[in-house]
């Protein structure tokens, strides 16, 4: 009995034990595995490479839309604008307050013959805030939030980002220039009008940022301002002190 008939196979052996593959299945496993190489070879590529041109965005949902963003030119327009001014007269429905007193701290009146615009800051707090001790409490509680981290608890200019910037500068770091908050209790502070430092909360003055913002409710910011005054009491005939005032301010 020859060696095909004993093995119904037409198939040669290999090593006299398991019949050879067929060609169509070594091809189909050669080419699987190269596609497969080839594959991660691509993956790894794209992981690892750069290039300039966006990256395929396959699933678009509203993510590429023709849009006009602000500084942009459309000629839709006549004046070629993307961005539209603001309609005269408009009137923000969000943190309005018709009271300009509350709002603003000071009237603007409109100087023609200069062409510009004059201010004058309130001397007194608005009409709707009561000054008691249930608003100096709500200021310090503000003013220790927002305003001691730079002017200390004591409103000296010495709170603890003042301390820090001190500590970098002393140790010499390049191109960094540093400017010591106010102090708040000294004569020339003491001698600004209520709506002018109510304003330099609301919008920041010189170096310092406007916290607005942060502090969006004119409420807190007049409560700020009484804290402010409190402290230039508490604070009157006092040097500003070396050391960071580190406990708040008692109050009675
Ligand atoms: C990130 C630090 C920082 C914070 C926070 C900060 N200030 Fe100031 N503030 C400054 C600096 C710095 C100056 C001095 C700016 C200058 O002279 O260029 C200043 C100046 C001032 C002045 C003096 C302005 C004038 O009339 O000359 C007042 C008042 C004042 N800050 C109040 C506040 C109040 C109130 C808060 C909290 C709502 C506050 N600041 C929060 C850094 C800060």
């Amino acid at each position: 009995m020859s060696e095909k008939t004993a093995n119904h196979s037409t198939r040669p052996m290999i090593n006299g034990g398991f019949p050879k593959p067929p060609f169509w299945l070594t091809s189909v496993l050669i080419c699987g595995l190269v596609g497969s190489l080839l594959l991660v070879a691509t993956l790894l590529r794209s992981r690892f490479s750069h290039s300039s041109s966006p990256r395929v965005h396959f699933i678009q949902d509203m993510d590429n839309q023709i849009k006009v963003k602000t500084q942009h030119a459309s000629e839709v327009f006549d004046d070629g604008r993307a961005i539209r001014p603001k309609i005269a007269g408009t009137v923000s429905r969000q943190n309005y307050y018709p009271d300009e007193h509350l709002a603003h701290g000071f009237t603007q009146t409109w100087d023609a013959s200069k062409n510009v615009w004059n201010v004058t800051f309130d001397t007194e707090f608005p009409q709707v805030i009561k000054v008691d001790a249930a608003l100096l409490a709500h200021g310090q509680k503000k003013f220790n939030t927002y305003c001691m981290p730079c002017h200390g608890y004591d409103g000296m200019g010495n709170g603890p980002v003042n301390f820090r910037a001190a500590e970098i500068q002393s140790n010499g770091v390049a191109g960094m220039s540093w400017v010591q908050p106010s102090n708040l209790t000294d004569a020339a502070r003491v001698a600004r009008q209520d709506g002018h430092i109510y304003n330099t909360i609301t919008n920041g003055i010189r170096n310092m940022a406007g916290y607005g913002a942060a502090i969006p409710d004119p409420h807190d910011r007049w409560a700020i301002v009484a804290y402010v005054r409190a402290l230039q009491v508490s604070g009157a005939g006092h040097t500003a002190s070396a050391a960071p005032a580190t406990q708040p301010v008692a109050m009675k």
